[in-house]
């Protein structure tokens, strides 16, 4: 009877030590897709935190939509997207007034600039 008590009490230990993985650790940066292009990459990004302004109409003093490709094309190449996004600058950095989008999402949005602004 005590050997069992002991083995199974060892066993409890045994598997309480077993490492798990940290939330953190799994929400860790999504790795950057060998081609981003909009429709796969940077459209939800723009949907989920920009266009509660960016709409079409804009709202909210927005002077631009940022939609769908063209018009978030435009304001990469006319007006300064990427720098907005960028910015530590609480008075200038998009989302307005900030925060500051996640790092692997800007990292997302520079390198669907370098892959040639591909929409799908
Ligand atoms: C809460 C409303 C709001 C949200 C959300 C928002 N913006 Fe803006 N955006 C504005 C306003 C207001 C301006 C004009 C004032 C300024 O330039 O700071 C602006 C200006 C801009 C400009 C400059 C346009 C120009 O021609 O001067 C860009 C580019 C931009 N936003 C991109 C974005 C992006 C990309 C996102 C999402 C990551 C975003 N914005 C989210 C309100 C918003």
């Amino acid at each position: 009877m005590k050997i069992k008590h002991i083995i199974y009490l060892l066993a409890v230990l045994l598997s309480l030590s077993c490492s798990y993985n940290s939330e953190d650790d799994l929400i860790d940066a999504t790795p950057i897709p060998d081609l981003v292009t909009y429709d796969s990459d940077i459209k939800s990004i723009i949907d989920n935190n920009c266009i509660s302004c960016h709409s079409n109409p804009p709202v909210n003093g927005a002077p631009i939509s940022l939609t769908n490709y063209a018009e978030v094309k435009s304001a990469i190449e006319n007006n300064g997207l990427i720098a907005r996004i960028s910015s530590d600058d609480l008075g200038f950095v998009m989302p307005f007034g900030g925060p500051r989008l996640p790092q692997n999402l800007i990292d997302l949005v520079i390198a669907w600039v370098e892959d040639g602004l591909l929409e799908n």
